[in-house]
């Protein structure tokens, strides 16, 4: 593997934490202004959420055409042998399928930061979106010991 796929591989590992921390963050402001309109800082993570969820989302196009976990599969495989084994099936299917979802959740929450309605009904919204989209992408990522040696956190 060529050194910008190592440091792409890092970025898209890193990158798992911040989206995880701002979805915190985001839910706890949520619940606990729930009934006030959203601070500015509260816009600027909402902000740098979405910036981080699309870097993911760009990185792991790259790697899923063109890494070694993703669409090769499919291509040496055939989709029967991948959707038979639940390593392949991950990697080629579900990890992509779920983070795609969760970040068009996350996007979707830029538009309702934005719009102009009661703070409660707005933080709801938020705090709906943000939660399912926390499920979602726990439930997609590689922990350790799921799919063989994924760390929690990758050096370079
Ligand atoms: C919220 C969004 C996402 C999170 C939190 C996330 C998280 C992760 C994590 C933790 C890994 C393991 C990295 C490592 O080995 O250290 C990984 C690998 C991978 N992800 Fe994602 N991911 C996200 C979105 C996506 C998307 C949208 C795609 C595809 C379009 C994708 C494709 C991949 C691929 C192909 C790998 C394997 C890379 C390789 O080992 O060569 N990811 N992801």
């Amino acid at each position: 593997m060529g050194t910008l796929d190592n440091l792409l591989l890092f970025l898209h590992s890193w990158l798992r934490w911040i989206i995880l921390i701002l979805l915190a963050v985001g839910i706890f402001n949520s619940l606990a202004k729930m009934q006030q309109p959203l601070s500015s800082v509260a816009k600027k993570m909402n902000l740098w959420l979405m910036i981080a969820a699309h870097i993911t989302l760009l990185i792991g196009i790259y790697q899923y055409f063109f890494g070694p976990k993703g669409f090769v599969f499919f291509r040496t495989m055939g989709a029967a042998t991948v959707m038979k084994d639940p390593a392949l099936r991950f990697w080629a299917v579900e990890h992509i399928t779920g983070m795609i979802i969760a970040i068009v959740l996350i996007t979707l929450t830029k538009g309702v930061a934005k719009k102009d309605i009661a703070p409660s009904k707005k933080n709801k919204k938020l705090l709906l979106f943000y939660i399912l989209a926390l499920i979602i992408i726990l439930a997609s990522i590689p922990w350790p010991g799921r799919f063989g040696d994924v760390p929690l956190f990758r050096g370079v």
